[in-house]
């Protein structure tokens, strides 16, 4: 079962895609932090996020473990983090070099401590249109922007990264603008896609919808 969920910053993706993983044992991967650790690494050694040959070498040398090591460093979730991911990951080159390690993941997906899953559900951009295609749901999920800064804000203020709910604000906003308007793998549903709408929904009711499709899947 490969289960894909897409959709700009805070709309939900992770919340759902681990409560999936924690109840059918499928393997998790959030496709963001290769591309936060492609830019903070590019970020911490002084490189001009617009130097393409510099950035696409970092890329062509990412592994799981270069990405888990960087994923502690305290800017890896900010909005430097965040802001560098979604630069890197406009440049065409770069997403070629790091689209194998994604796609990889779907033949034998694995748990963080080896053991075998028996599914993969897939969080980013583009998992649904690019990444993964032949995924057996895909989901693309959606909130307001005022609704999705107030979650990130909130979630920046619990680990003590100072911040205003106007600077995510207008940060999401430059963030949503370049990944949907890249030319390469643009932030869009599949044609397949369920579109869910996550501002006013409650989480239970969520999951127990998504569930529902996954079972009737499994059928
Ligand atoms: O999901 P997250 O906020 O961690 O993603 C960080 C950035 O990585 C996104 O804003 C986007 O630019 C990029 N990204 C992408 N394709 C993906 C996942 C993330 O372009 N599949």
């Amino acid at each position: 079962m490969i289960i894909t969920i897409d959709g700009p910053a805070a709309s939900g993706k992770g919340t759902l895609a681990s409560a999936l993983s924690k109840l059918y044992k499928y393997a998790y991967f959030d496709t963001g932090m290769i591309y936060r650790a492609v830019g903070l690494k590019a970020v911490l050694e002084g490189i001009d996020l617009t130097d393409e040959p510099k950035v696409l070498e970092i890329a062509k040398a990412m592994t799981f473990e270069k990405m888990m090591a960087l994923s502690s460093h305290p800017d890896f979730r900010s909005d430097i983090g965040g802001q560098s991911a979604s630069k890197v990951s406009a440049i065409t080159s770069v997403r070629a070099a790091l689209l194998k390690m994604q796609q990889d993941f779907a033949l034998s997906p694995v748990f963080a401590d080896g053991t075998k899953a028996e599914g993969v559900i897939y969080d980013g951009r583009d998992t649904g249109t690019v990444v993964c295609p032949q995924a057996d749901i895909k989901l693309f999920m959606v909130a307001s922007p005022e609704v999705r800064a107030m979650r990130r804000f909130k979630e920046f203020q619990a680990k003590g990264i100072e911040t205003t709910y106007e600077k995510v604000f207008e940060d999401m906003k430059a963030r949503d603008k370049r990944d949907s308007e890249r030319q390469t793998a643009p932030m869009k549903p599949a044609v397949d896609a369920i579109i869910i709408d996550t501002s006013d929904m409650d989480p239970k009711a969520e999951i127990d919808y998504v569930v529902s499709l996954i079972e009737s899947k499994l059928k």
